[in-house]
């Protein structure tokens, strides 16, 4: 077991990638504090979280509150998997694109860095050292096509600057021995993407754009993450992994 001994905070619990980190850690054994909005979807990972509770990621007084009990419910912090995001299409339709933009921003940017840096000072406090995980994006490195964008779509502004937010956080770490890396997932099987993919000719068109031929599924990305938060990755700081089926390759 790749995760003995460790403790693990995963934020977008409920649902998709978090939710297939929450349970890959568990059962590489560690204790895993799983958050969500979305309360009904902690529940159903039943036993493979050992602290569940409800937190939106961008209430900062919530995060520091949260931070501060799952540090004292295990004693220590050693991961943060930062899953918690939405895109564009979850924001209501007649919402003008200035809204949704700052929305799509707050979730995905500022709720990571609220909830990372709470936890890098809890790790620095306790002298733990520590290991996060971000969840940016393909989108965090080139352009989304048109026929899924437009120069407003806040999602690829949203996972450039997470990638940059991690390069950042990881030089602040480094000398307190937190590394901190993100995972660049292309298209993934989750209710995030279920939007696109009910559409037949746009479904088809996402799979072509990955050389494997298929979209990738939840787990293939948490064991990306597994590896980068596990002592496999002791020397891997400040970068990033693609999860891509070799859609960034073309
Ligand atoms: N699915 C993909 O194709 C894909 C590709 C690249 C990156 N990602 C990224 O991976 C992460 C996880 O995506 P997913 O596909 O598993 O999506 P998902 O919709 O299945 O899960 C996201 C979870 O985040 C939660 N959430 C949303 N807003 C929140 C908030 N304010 N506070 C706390 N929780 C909140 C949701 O309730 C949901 O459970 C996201 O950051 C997403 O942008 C996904």
């Amino acid at each position: 077991m790749r995760l003995s001994g460790k403790t693990a905070l995963v934020t977008g619990a409920a649902s998709g990638i978090g939710a297939a980190c929450a349970t890959l850690f568990n059962t590489e054994g560690a204790r895993v504090a799983g958050v969500d909005v979305n309360t009904d979807g902690l529940e159903a990972l039943g036993d493979a979280l050992d602290f569940a509770q409800s937190l939106d990621v961008r209430d900062k007084a919530a995060v520091d509150a949260l931070v501060e009990s799952v540090a004292s419910a295990f004693g220590r912090i050693d991961i943060l998997v930062n899953c918690a995001g939405i895109t564009a299409r979850h924001v209501p339709e007649n919402t003008s694109w200035e809204d949704a933009w700052q929305q799509v921003m707050d979730v995905n940017v500022k709720g990571t860095l609220l909830i990372t840096t709470a936890v890098m000072a809890i790790q620095r406090r306790d002298a733990t050292g520590g290991a996060i995980v971000n969840m940016s994006s393909i989108y965090g490195q080139v352009a989304r096509p048109p026929i899924i964008t437009s120069p407003t779509d806040p999602y690829p502004h949203s996972k450039a600057t997470v990638l940059q937010m991690t390069r950042d956080l990881a030089v602040s770490g480094a000398p307190d021995g937190i590394r901190v890396n993100a995972l660049c997932p292309g298209f993934i099987n989750t209710p995030l993407t279920a939007g696109l993919r009910e559409n037949a000719e746009l479904h088809a068109a996402l799979i072509s754009m990955h050389p494997v031929g298929r979209l990738g599924t939840p787990e293939e990305v948490a064991r990306c993450a597994l590896f980068l938060a596990s002592n496999d990755a002791s020397f891997v700081t400040g970068t990033s992994l693609a999860v891509d089926g070799g859609y960034l390759a073309i």
